[in-house]
């Protein structure tokens, strides 16, 4: 009878820490959710990349979320960090075309594409990790 009433006590207590934990975490979320949203459409070179985005082929090849043609945006910014290596390497492969990294299609090079706005894109890209 101990042990029964020991468990019944011990979740009704998990059930309560679980309780407070869940609305603690939902409130830290909303914060993190409307600031991180504010930043990233105030921040220039998101802005810059997703007007080239636009103008240019890319999404007929690439959507943000869900793998297409080509590997989602979402994706490619998981597996490369933002830095200027990484932003001048995928410019680089934006303009002259890439393949052999997300599999056998490769992508269409784009030598129309300035090298200032292939950077763009990559920054774009690469902003859009979670
Ligand atoms: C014809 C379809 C197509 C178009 C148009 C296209 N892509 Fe791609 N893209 C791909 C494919 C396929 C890959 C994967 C290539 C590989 O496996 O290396 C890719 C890969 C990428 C990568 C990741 C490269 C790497 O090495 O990891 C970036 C960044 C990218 N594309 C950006 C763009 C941008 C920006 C545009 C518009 C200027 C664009 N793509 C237009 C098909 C396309």
């Amino acid at each position: 009878m101990k042990k029964v009433l020991g468990t019944f006590v011990m979740v009704i207590s998990l059930m309560a820490c679980g309780g407070n934990k869940e609305k603690e975490s939902a409130k830290g979320d909303d914060d993190k959710g409307s600031t991180s949203a504010n930043s990233l459409s105030d921040n220039p070179d998101y802005q810059k990349g997703l007007a080239l985005v636009g103008k240019s082929d890319c999404l007929t090849c690439h959507k943000v979320d869900e793998k297409n043609i080509g590997p989602a945006y979402r994706e490619v910014a998981a597996k490369y960090e933002n830095n200027d290596e990484n932003v001048k390497m995928l410019a680089g492969k934006i303009i002259k075309g890439g393949s052999g990294v997300w599999g056998a299609i490769p992508m269409t090079p784009h030598p129309t594409l300035s090298q200032e706005d292939a950077e763009a894109l990559a920054k774009y890209v690469l902003l859009l990790k979670k």
